[in-house]
């Protein structure tokens, strides 16, 4: 250690701030150095709860809510659940008058057993099975989500009762050349494969084609991208109407708002992305003639992504020669801790007082690479507490995920609440 290190580890540090961009408004520095989420110091939930833990703040998670209630007034908005499928988080967002968007049978069951109505659930069916589909509709969820002729033919099959069906179109829009997911994309583009589905559904008695719903991609901060997906989609609704004479009343654009992962990124204005809505809506509507679609918004992140935060313990600290420092931490990609968010982690359980460095950060299991070039105090040791903001969506893994779940905790007002528990270690598991 030099004497300039010895100086500024000594020194008073004046608190640094935690960028609310991309951590919960509730969270800040106590006195002596450690981050508190939600009137909780992280430090005393890793060490109630253990690590790796993600800790979601109720009241970001509901203000978050209630932005896009204020930004989309006349908008139903949806809830993805894919981004963290809790039940009482499914409590929270409906009583801040959001839907539910669900993606399996898993997904279904917790929103159905959290006490919500089946008619705000919306069902995609993508990637889901025969069994899924004939749940759904005993279910009598409000709308189900098509995006195959194999599901269009299931639903006819299963269906006793008229279910109401939106039909996933691909826009085809080229967002900086990001590509589609090519297992989740729909198999009707706008066009003729659109309208070969449409004829389908309208063929089947009990499915009643209600409108359309489009995903663009994911993490998209340019508004224009949805006001492109909006022409497209009522031009599409036009020519339904020329064809059959139906008039689609629904229009779901999805969720794929991209959230700040790191203080400076892009992320999706919400006022903007109104503005650029009711233009489209305006300017296609009139084009087309067309009386103005319900519009519904599906976010998963842009709901849940800040409130999160991942604790992870540090394991080892290694300085290689030429200065590389590689920090081992109780997590890894396999166990639930997604890199996107790594890059802002910072240690939550005292103050950093001295010079950082750039390490990488690899998870215990493998010795996985889960990030590098991390900015991370010299001084870092075995038992220290890393904090990764902006956590919240995509990292508890959702029902179909083969990776190993993290528990959640809730805080809120100073109290901590567990949400999901720790998934069985080995040794629960080891049927003996
Ligand atoms: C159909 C659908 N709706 C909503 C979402 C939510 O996306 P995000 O969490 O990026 O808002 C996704 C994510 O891929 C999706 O496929």
């Amino acid at each position: 250690m030099t004497l300039l290190d010895l100086f500024s580890s000594t020194r008073s540090v004046p608190a640094a701030r935690l960028d609310t961009a991309i951590w919960p408004r509730d969270s800040h520095y106590d006195e002596s150095g450690r981050i508190v989420v939600g009137g909780v110091a992280l430090a005393d939930i890793a060490e109630r709860y253990g690590t790796a833990t993600t800790v979601l703040d109720e009241h970001e998670v509901r203000g978050r809510c209630r932005a896009y209630r204020k930004a989309f007034p006349e908008t139903e908005i949806v809830y993805a659940g894919q981004a963290l499928l809790v039940r009482t988080v499914v409590n929270w967002v409906t009583d801040e008058g959001l839907s539910v968007a669900v993606h399996s049978s898993d997904e279904l069951d917790v929103a159905l057993t959290a006490g919500i109505d089946p008619k705000r659930i919306i069902m995609h069916g993508n990637r889901e099975s025969f069994d899924a589909l004939v749940t759904a509709v005993d279910c009598r969820v409000g709308r189900i989500v098509a995006g195959s002729l194999a599901e269009i033919n299931l639903l006819a099959a299963v269906a006793t009762h008229p279910q109401r069906v939106l039909l996933r179109l691909s826009a085809d829009i080229d967002v900086d050349g990001q590509p589609t997911d090519i297992a989740r994309r729909p198999d009707f583009p706008v066009g003729a494969a659109a309208a070969a589905a449409v004829g389908q559904v309208l063929s089947k008695p009990m499915l009643d084609l209600i409108g359309f719903h489009c995903q663009v991609v994911s993490k998209i901060y340019n508004p224009d991208y949805y006001g492109e997906a909006i022409r497209r989609m009522v031009a599409e609704m036009a020519q339904v109407r020329h064809d059959h004479g139906r008039i689609l009343t629904d229009l779901d654009l999805g969720g794929g708002h991209a959230v700040a992962y790191r203080s400076g990124d892009a992320e999706m204005n919400l006022t903007e992305l109104a503005a650029i809505l009711e233009d489209a809506l305006d300017a296609a509507c009139a084009r087309q003639r067309f009386p103005r679609p319900n519009i519904a918004l599906e976010p998963g992140r842009g709901i849940v992504a800040r409130a999160g935060v991942t604790l992870l313990r540090v394991c080892s600290v290694k300085h290689h020669d030429g200065g590389h420092t590689c920090v081992i931490v109780d997590s890894g990609a396999r166990a639930g801790t997604r890199p996107a968010a790594l890059a802002a982690t910072v240690l939550a359980n005292r103050r950093a007082a001295g010079p950082h460095r750039t390490a990488t950060v690899a998870g215990r299991a493998g010795n996985e690479i889960l990030a590098t070039d991390i900015r991370l105090p010299a001084d870092l040791r075995p038992g220290d507490l890393l904090a990764v903001p902006c956590s919240g969506a995509y990292q508890h893994g959702h029902a179909l995920s083969d990776t190993a779940r993290l528990p959640v905790i809730a805080v809120d007002s100073g109290r901590c609440v567990e949400l999901v528990r720790r998934e069985p270690d080995m040794l629960d598991r080891d049927a003996g």
